[in-house]
């Protein structure tokens, strides 16, 4: 099968590709290299079945040759973590709203099935405990403007489930923090390289706000597994699956984790929010998912430990500083 990748170049769509090829399909990636980088695919370069498109997802003209000449989309391109978010409000909402929106109108012109990437921000500022794909986001004003990336990836959900309604084949994944090699060490989209790197350089390990904020982290290779199933099986049309690890960890309890696995002797402290991201900056209190429809429908469970993943993320974060 020839399978389009947007975002290919970036961490998750990066390892996806991998998987991809390595299950014998021709693979072309979409990629504007704005957060992506050039190593995540370089192995992949000489590979016949890989061909690396550079441009924006939010191009007509290109999309519509890249769409056309595909029979699968894996939709993943987008203005993502909180640095480049805060970063430029402006251009997340273009790049998430516009571009699904452009490869959802193309995959249905074009009779293309489309997996769409979402996010466990859809929930918000939800303090459920388990959050189900029903369940309500809940978000703050548009002065805390950390809420723009959940509302476009909301809004992102709304139009692929409206053009299910006109007969496209598309369903979602909603992303519970991958981590894993790839990650960008300096830490700007995932809390888990940020420790890493401090942890590996000697620095103080940076707790935002008392700590006590959950979370839970799934190892991208299982992230790639929930994705690849929601976007080929039958029966995941026109539906929205958590994928993520049901593990609820503090961010201390990580931090303190990570300092253990990387045999780090640093220091961790405390930083307020307001200094790290600003006066309206607001967090959400937790961030766990209710698995149990991805495990009924999709078959998909999470199974590498935390443990297990920090350990091999952490291998790779030294093998690339050494
Ligand atoms: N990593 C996570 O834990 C997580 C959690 C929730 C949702 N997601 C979603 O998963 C997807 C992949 O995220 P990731 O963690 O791999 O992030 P990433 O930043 O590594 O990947 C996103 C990729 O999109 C590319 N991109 C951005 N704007 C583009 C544009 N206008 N045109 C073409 N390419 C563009 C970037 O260069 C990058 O390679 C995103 O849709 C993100 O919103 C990720």
């Amino acid at each position: 099968m020839r399978v389009l990748v947007t975002g290919g170049a970036g961490f998750i769509g990066s390892h996806l590709v991998d998987e991809l090829l390595a299950r014998g399909h021709e693979v072309v990636v979409l990629d504007d290299f704005s957060q992506g980088n050039e190593a995540n695919i370089a192995h992949n370069l000489s590979n016949p079945s890989f061909r690396l498109v550079r441009g924006d997802v939010t191009d007509a003209s290109l999309m519509e040759s890249l769409v056309r000449d595909c029979e699968l989309i894996y939709h993943l391109a987008a203005v993502v973590g909180v640095y480049y978010v805060l970063q430029d409000p402006l251009r997340t909402i273009r790049v998430n709203v516009l571009g699904t929106e452009l490869v959802l109108a193309l995959a249905q012109r074009y009779r293309r099935r489309v997996l769409v990437a979402s996010s466990s921000e859809v929930y918000g500022k939800s303090r459920k405990s388990r959050l189900k794909e029903t369940d309500n986001g809940v978000f703050g004003p548009p002065e805390a403007s950390r809420w723009c990336y959940a509302l476009s990836k909301s809004l992102d959900e709304h139009m692929a489930l409206a053009y299910h309604r006109l007969g496209l084949e598309v369903s979602v994944v909603r992303y519970f923090n991958a981590y894993g090699p790839r990650l960008d060490p300096r830490g700007y989209g995932s809390v888990i390289a940020r420790f890493i790197s401090q942890a590996l350089e000697g620095k103080p390990i940076t707790v935002y706000g008392d700590g006590s904020q959950t979370r839970s982290f799934t190892y991208v290779a299982d992230t790639v597994q929930g994705t690849i199933l929601a976007a080929t099986l039958p029966q995941a049309l026109g539906k929205i699956f958590n994928i993520g690890n049901g593990r609820e960890i503090s961010i201390l309890e990580l931090a303190e984790l990570v300092k253990e696995k990387a045999a780090s002797s640093s220091p961790i402290v405390f930083v307020p929010y307001s200094e790290a991201y600003g006066p309206d900056f607001e967090e959400a209190r937790k961030r766990c998912p209710d698995t149990s429809k991805a495990e009924r429908i999709l078959g998909f469970k999470a199974e590498v430990p935390l443990e297990e993943g920090l350990e091999r993320t952490i291998r790779w974060f030294k093998e690339r500083k050494g």
